[in-house]
């Protein structure tokens, strides 16, 4: 009989529980597809007695996910602990060291520490595969890395944080305020321990600066990455955006320019009748543009068990099968330093305001506009009760760097109260 893949399995939560159930359940068409068995030597998991809704005692055990890692039973190493740092670098490095082939589900890790892990992986003869990292179930590392590799890759954009676009659509359908829908999503068991991952956009993040490093044969720049979270978000700008056809979404896009790599997670407007603007609820959609494919529009769940361990599986049988293919689709020495490019291309901006409600307060907002080179498309103020005055501005394009320094000199005015949401409007 063929010699079996030996699976080391470090965390047993949702997604390793999830890889568990699908190795015992689906063991024939595994072999059929791998060519192979597929088995699990030993695993590794902080609560040993917990039910998991499938068995795991025949399995060996151990505490630590390093000496996991380096068991002589386990070909593959399956990191699902997570963090940058910690127990999954060590384990992961550890596994790299000692010859095995690592599936990990990390982005985070993936984003910190990708180039010298790939580095790592090819120095000692292993892979190193992340599906599960990106968009959960949406095969997008699979399908840049392989199905797209002879396209040069023009942009990527992608929603790929389902509870901030649960939060988003959540305020949108039923007119709850960001505060009562981040309950709700919390409420559901959507957030991450630390909820700033999600709403404050780095998770996101890191996954669009993995996509970024195969498109664009760049290496890992999570650190170039410009995030903006949700938080500032309100139903008001939800409203506005829907009168005016458009639908506010946590947006990911990376592009290279004539002045650099441009990757941005940020609230933005884009088009309601969009796929981008058709996602509701806590779905992922990542869009692909090639030079030779066009346009590509990938949808499915981001999270989950289900979702995340058919990713592993898929990095798994690759393995099995003999495919090995480099971290980031091209030997690591080839991936350049990327030049990062702040926001590079123009476009118009929603901006909300509330101003001082007196003279020659909206006439020193728009000088600022226009000291900066930003030009006022459409202007709206809402008539009020209250001292400020909610005012909104839609520009025609320019700069993030031309906004921003408006936005700087609008708190000089000293008319403008509270902090201004700016808010791009994407054509996708
Ligand atoms: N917290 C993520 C999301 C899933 O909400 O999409 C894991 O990356």
């Amino acid at each position: 009989m063929t010699e079996p893949l030996r699976l080391g399995i470090a965390g047993l939560g949702t997604v390793g529980t999830g890889v568990v159930k699908i190795v015992r359940q689906k063991a024939a068409l595994l072999e059929a597809r791998g060519g192979r068995p597929i088995t699990i030597s030993a695993v590794c998991a902080r609560n040993r007695g917990k039910d998991r809704g499938v068995p795991v005692d025949s399995y060996q055990w151990e505490d630590d996910p390093v000496a996991l890692a380096q068991r002589d039973d386990v070909d593959v190493f399956i990191e699902l602990v997570g963090g940058s740092d910690g127990p999954a670098k060590a384990a992961t490095e550890a596994a790299l060291r000692c010859g095995k082939d690592v599936v990990s589900a990390n982005k985070a890790l993936l984003a910190h520490h990708g180039q010298a892990l790939a580095e790592a992986a090819e120095q000692n003869g292993v892979v190193l595969r992340f599906e599960a990292a990106v968009a959960g179930g949406i095969p997008v590392v699979k399908t840049l890395t392989e199905g797209l590799a002879g396209n040069d890759v023009q942009r990527i954009m992608g929603v790929m944080n389902g509870t901030c676009n649960y939060i988003l659509t959540r305020m949108e359908s039923a007119n709850l305020t960001y505060d009562q829908a981040f309950a709700e999503a919390d409420s559901l068991g959507f957030l991450e321990a630390d909820p700033e991952l999600d709403v404050g956009g780095i998770d996101a993040g890191h996954k669009l600066s993995l996509l970024a490093s195969i498109a664009f044969g760049t290496q890992v720049d999570f650190d170039a990455v410009e995030l903006e979270g949700i938080g500032l978000v309100s139903i008001e700008d939800i409203q506005q955006a829907a009168d005016m056809g458009y639908k506010v979404k946590l947006l990911g896009v990376c592009q290279m320019t004539g002045r650099g790599l441009e990757q941005r997670m940020s609230p933005c407007l884009v088009p309601a009748s969009s796929p981008l603007g058709q996602l509701d609820g806590g779905t992922n959609m990542v869009v692909i543009e090639g030079d030779q494919v066009g346009q590509i529009v990938m949808r499915g769940a981001g999270a989950g068990e289900g979702p995340t361990a058919s990713a592993v599986m898929g990095d798994v049988l690759d393995v099995a099968r003999g495919t090995r293919v480099t971290t980031f689709g091209q030997p690591s020495g080839n991936l350049k330093k990327p030049k990062p490019a702040k926001t590079a291309t123009p476009a118009p901006y929603y901006l909300r305001l509330r101003l001082q409600d007196k003279p020659g307060a909206l006439a020193k907002v728009a000088a600022v506009l226009g000291e900066a080179g930003v030009s006022i498309n459409r202007m709206r103020q809402r008539s009020h009760e209250q001292d400020t005055a909610p005012v909104l501005i839609v520009t025609h394009k320019t700069t993030r760097a031309a906004l921003d320094n408006a936005l700087a000199a609008m708190v000089g005015t000293g008319v403008v109260e509270g902090e201004p949401v700016a808010l791009r409007i994407e054509q996708v």
